[in-house]
């Protein structure tokens, strides 16, 4: 329920995909003051007919009847990711607002092609990347503009996850080059390929090794890239879905002059060379990133994130703020992780541009 008498109309949402992550969508869209759901569509009429009736919301029984409706002034898409760009054109072209789930296409001709549709229809583009709006990523990113870490020296991150055969084979579209673009690093990881981007900058040049260990699957289940970075910063990229039992993802930052971990989303480690008052209570707040973990069950994320990027988007629709993150900012991740494939394929380190 609602807990204010919201100060303005809330902004109209419609969803476009009903299965895993389209109920984190709803929830989140039902908790906020500025937004409202209004209702699902799906390809497949039963999924929509089931989450509208889980939500009390409307379910359409084909995608024009969702876009023809001015009760929808945004939409977010929860399809598989190679086909958000079938989804996202036409309701950029119908004038509804987007928030698209990660990552925004498999491919960065369809990422730009969404990107176009947006800016010439005049719709604002906010692409998931939740793990952006936490606290303690806020605060490294701070430091890391504030001069902090001194000369940068190493950005890396570590995913040590399991995803068991069911994961793959009870969906139709997972593990596939064509709708999921790729395996660990494309689904899963890109939430620490796209936090790497945000703190420490662009990549210069990466190369990988990659392999498929455990699953029947087409794309990779484990990679290994090193990246110079163009701060001249190196690091390593590390992500697999086949360690049992999964392990919390770690993410790290290492300067002359201080280091950051995180664990999860929490921060570990926070620890600079020039001690300030704020170091002692970020400190203290080190929690431990605790159990729950993305590493073992895919639906192990917590609705503060989303419940964050939908208010941004909502408030970039009705008060006109600027969004926190773009579709420019959203292409980042798919250009570093296409290029570290690029890598992958051709035994040959790839040079960004
Ligand atoms: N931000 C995150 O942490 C996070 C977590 C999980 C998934 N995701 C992303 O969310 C997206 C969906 O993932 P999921 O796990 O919910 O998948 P899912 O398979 O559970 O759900 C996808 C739904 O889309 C429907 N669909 C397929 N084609 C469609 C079309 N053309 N129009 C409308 N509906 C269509 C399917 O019938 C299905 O109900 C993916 O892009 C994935 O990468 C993001």
């Amino acid at each position: 329920m609602k807990k204010n008498t919201p100060p303005v109309k809330p902004v109209g949402f419609g969803i476009i995909g009903a299965g895993m992550i389209a109920e984190l969508h709803a929830k989140s869209l039902q908790a906020l003051d500025n937004t409202e759901l209004v209702g699902f569509y799906d390809a497949n009429p039963a999924a929509a007919k089931a989450r509208a009736k889980q939500f009390h919301c409307k379910a359409y029984d084909d995608f024009e009847e969702l876009l023809a409706d001015s009760a929808i002034e945004a939409v977010t898409i929860a399809t598989p990711s190679g086909l958000h760009a079938s989804v996202a054109i036409p309701a950029a072209k119908a004038g509804k607002h987007i928030l698209c789930e990660k990552p925004l296409e498999v491919t960065l001709e369809k990422v730009d092609k969404i990107i176009a549709a947006c800016d010439e229809n005049h719709v604002l583009l906010s692409p998931v990347f939740q793990s952006r709006f936490s606290k303690p990523v806020q605060l490294v990113r701070e430091a890391m503009l504030g001069g902090r870490f001194g000369r940068m020296v190493l950005a890396s991150a570590q995913m040590r996850w399991y995803r068991d055969t069911a994961y793959y084979t009870r969906s139709n579209w997972r593990g596939t080059w064509k709708m999921d673009g790729g395996g660990a690093l494309m689904n899963q990881a890109i939430h620490m390929i796209d936090l790497l981007l945000y703190i420490n900058g662009a990549p210069a040049e990466v190369s990988a090794i990659a392999g498929t260990l455990t699953h029947s699957i087409e794309v990779e289940d484990n990679l290994c890239a090193t990246v110079r970075w163009r701060n001249g910063s190196f690091g390593t990229i590390e992500v697999s879905t086949s360690c049992a039992p999964g392990f919390p993802r770690r993410i790290e930052f290492s300067g002359s002059a201080g280091s950051v971990s995180f664990e999860e989303d929490s921060m570990i480690r926070w620890e600079f060379l020039d001690h300030q008052p704020i170091d002692d209570e970020i400190r203290a707040a080190i929690t431990g990133a605790g159990d729950a973990c993305g590493g073992r069950a895919p639906m192990n994320i917590n609705e503060f994130g989303h419940r964050a990027q939908l208010a941004d988007l909502a408030n970039a629709i009705r008060l006109g703020t600027p969004l926190r993150l773009d579709g420019r900012e959203g292409r980042r991740a798919v250009e570093l992780i296409t290029g570290i494939y690029h890598s992958m394929r051709t035994g040959k380190p790839y040079r960004f541009e």
